[in-house]
């Protein structure tokens, strides 16, 4: 493959990609990649637009951006209705309350990990995806994680679970959207230095290559996912890191 053709393919050049969580870590990140790449950004958040345009302040190509929660189906079918039509979607929104399973709250924080972390794509789903497969072209990508996988390494069960649940619903949108042309995939990521890992005790040298992953590192595996480059992936969830498993 020529690298030309190579770029031509990594282009997101005239699609219209929306982000969820584009005020935090990865979203930021990932929002800054598409940018460069050429795609039209619709940016959502749960923190107000004047926080996620602060943060994102020079990126290319943002079209809007929304006040969104995610885990509120209403919320995110009036966003579709504004926005129309969108090529990608990509869904970095998440929480992670590290806490006591035992604590008498906890069941809240249960339902509230869950809502953002498993209704949210759900919600994102129902809202974008039938579009995709109407026009028969369409990138999701959701955010897994190791947690998902292993049961993590510092995460409280709610976050686990809920990450396990994001993989296998990657799988259910990817059985339904694949036949349309729409690839739906998710990437896993390990230990990433972001504000859900800030503080929280992690130690570069426990990693097999002494440090936390980059909110950036994630966003390139998320932009290829992203892009008409990954036309024969679907129904994956690819591990971001940074050899964990060779521990
Ligand atoms: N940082 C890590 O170590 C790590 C590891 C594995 C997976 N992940 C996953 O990657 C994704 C991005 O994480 P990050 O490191 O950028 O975290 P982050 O905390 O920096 O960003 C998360 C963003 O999601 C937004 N958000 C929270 N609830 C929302 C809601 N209900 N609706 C819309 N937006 C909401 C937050 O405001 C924030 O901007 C998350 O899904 C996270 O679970 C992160």
């Amino acid at each position: 493959m020529s690298n030309q053709f190579q770029r031509m393919q990594d282009d997101l050049a005239g699609q219209t990609v929306l982000v969820t969580g584009a005020a935090g870590g990865v979203g930021r990140a990932v929002t800054k990649l598409c940018g460069e790449r050429g795609a039209k950004l619709v940016l959502c958040d749960v923190t107000s637009t004047e926080q996620t345009a602060a943060v994102n302040h020079g990126v290319e190509g943002v079209l809007a951006v929304h006040q969104m929660d995610c885990s509120v189906r209403a919320q995110v079918e009036e966003v579709a209705s504004t926005v129309g039509a969108v090529d990608v979607l990509i869904d970095t929104a998440g929480i992670c309350p590290r806490d006591d399973w035992m604590h008498e709250d906890w069941d809240i924080a249960f339902e509230q990990v869950i809502n953002v972390n498993v209704r949210g794509p759900i919600n994102l789903a129902r809202a974008f995806m039938p579009g995709m497969i109407e026009r028969k072209y369409g990138r999701i990508v959701l955010c897994g994680s190791l947690a998902g996988w292993t049961g993590g390494l510092r995460s409280s069960p709610h976050y686990v679970a809920a990450k396990g649940g994001v993989h296998a619903l990657v799988r259910w949108l990817a059985m339904r959207a694949t036949p349309h042309g729409v690839c739906v995939n998710g990437v896993a990521p390990g230990p990433v230095a972001s504000a859900m890992t800030d503080g929280q005790g992690y130690t570069p040298d426990d990693f097999p290559l002494k440090r936390l992953g980059t909110p950036e590192e994630v966003a390139s595996m998320i932009a290829f996912l992203a892009s008409p480059a990954a036309s024969y992936v679907a129904g994956t969830v690819i591990d971001c890191n940074g050899g964990i498993y060779l521990r």
